[in-house]
């Protein structure tokens, strides 16, 4: 029997990708997104990719009755959630706009799924949840600690799964924490497309060598890393996303919960991911060492074990491929993706 999956924020950056991993394993996917963080025509492109239709509701998580329309319509049976707020800064400015979907869209989303009898979810989280964290690289038991109120949120959201797969044995949550995403995919048709200035590190490295933006802003070369710059673990789009079809083939096969990060276990510096783009686009990129951006953690770098163990996944694409695959999106993109 062919299972249906329901992707909330599918047509984003990491569900998008998603999408297209969830169609090769043989699902049925339909996407609920209210595009406020992806372009219309991702859909069309997702069409391309998977040689399919592309099935989406449009509309917000916390949408009830498009919620409950859409249970009644398609017989689903599992979710994989993405639709959420996730830009740090904003968090801080907007915070109940950020409770409301990460937390509330969750719990809307929840109930709905239990009306319907669909006890299975996929959980984006995010190494947020760990904020400073102590040891590095950081396993999954290191405890919650928020240093922002998106980073709240995901733990929020954490706590509220965790508590629901205590109170009945019919729930089941795969929670996955990510570190970085980046890259994409291999067709050139999707990526990430950030609507205005771009918060992370690759979107804004790529719109420089696009001649987009003049200068790189490098924030901070005074932490306690190798060359002063901030250390992360990327990790290729492409390898979180098949990770997450990992997470919900357990779910399915299993009925028991997991939490596992979803990182390469190796750690790279700003200046280390500038020499990789500037490899990749064939010269060398500008840039400025400015002051620290404030909320900013020297360290963010997965213990990667667990995920290999519950899950079998390993990340196989390293950051010159992440690079690589960004800077033929990017190009593509600005030829109009020519489809
Ligand atoms: C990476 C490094 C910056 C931009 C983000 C999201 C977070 C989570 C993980 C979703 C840091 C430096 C960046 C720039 C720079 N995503 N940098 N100049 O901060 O690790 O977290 O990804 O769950 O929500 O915020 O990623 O790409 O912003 O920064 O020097 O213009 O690059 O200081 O060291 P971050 P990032």
């Amino acid at each position: 029997m062919t299972e249906t999956i329901l992707l909330t924020g599918g047509a984003g950056y990491i569900g998008s990708h998603t999408y297209v991993a969830l169609k090769a394993a043989g699902y049925e996917v339909v996407i609920l997104d209210n595009f406020s963080n992806a372009a219309e025509d991702v859909p069309d492109r997702l069409e391309l990719i998977t040689g399919g239709p592309v099935q989406v509701y449009k509309g917000s998580v916390l949408d009830r009755p498009l919620l409950a329309r859409l249970f009644a319509e398609t017989q689903i049976d599992a979710v994989v959630h993405f639709a959420a707020r996730k830009a740090v800064g904003e968090s801080v400015v907007k915070p109940l706009e950020y409770f409301e979907t990460n937390c509330s869209g969750l719990v809307g989303l929840l109930q709905e799924m239990d009306a319907a009898g669909v006890h299975r979810l996929v959980f984006s989280s995010s190494a947020t949840v760990y904020g400073v964290p102590d040891e590095t690289p950081t396993p999954e038991t290191a405890p919650h600690r928020h240093i922002n109120p998106y980073g709240l949120s995901k733990i929020t959201g954490e706590l509220v799964l965790d508590a629901l797969a205590k109170s009945d044995p019919k729930w089941a949550f795969g929670i996955l924490r990510y570190f970085n995403p980046a890259g994409a995919h291999s067709s050139t048709l999707i990526g990430e497309d950030p609507s205005d200035i771009p918060n992370n590190l690759i979107p804004y490295i790529a719109q420089v060598a696009m001649g987009q933006r003049p200068v790189l802003q490098v924030f901070g070369n005074d932490y306690p890393t190798p060359d002063g710059t901030g250390l992360r673990d990327y990790i290729h789009v492409e390898d979180l996303a098949e990770g997450h079809v990992l997470s919900l083939q357990a779910l399915l096969s299993t009925g028991q919960s997991h939490l596992v990060n979803l990182g390469t276990g190796a750690g790279h510096s700003v200046l280390d991911m500038i020499a990789a783009y500037s490899k990749a686009c064939g010269r060398d990129l500008p840039y400025e060492i400015v002051d620290r951006r404030p909320g900013d953690v020297p360290v963010y770098c997965a213990q990667v074990d667990k995920a290999r163990e519950v899950l079998g996944f390993e990340a196989r694409r390293d950051v010159e491929a992440m690079c690589a695959s960004s800077w033929a999106w990017v190009q593509a993109r600005a030829r109009g993706n020519a489809y």
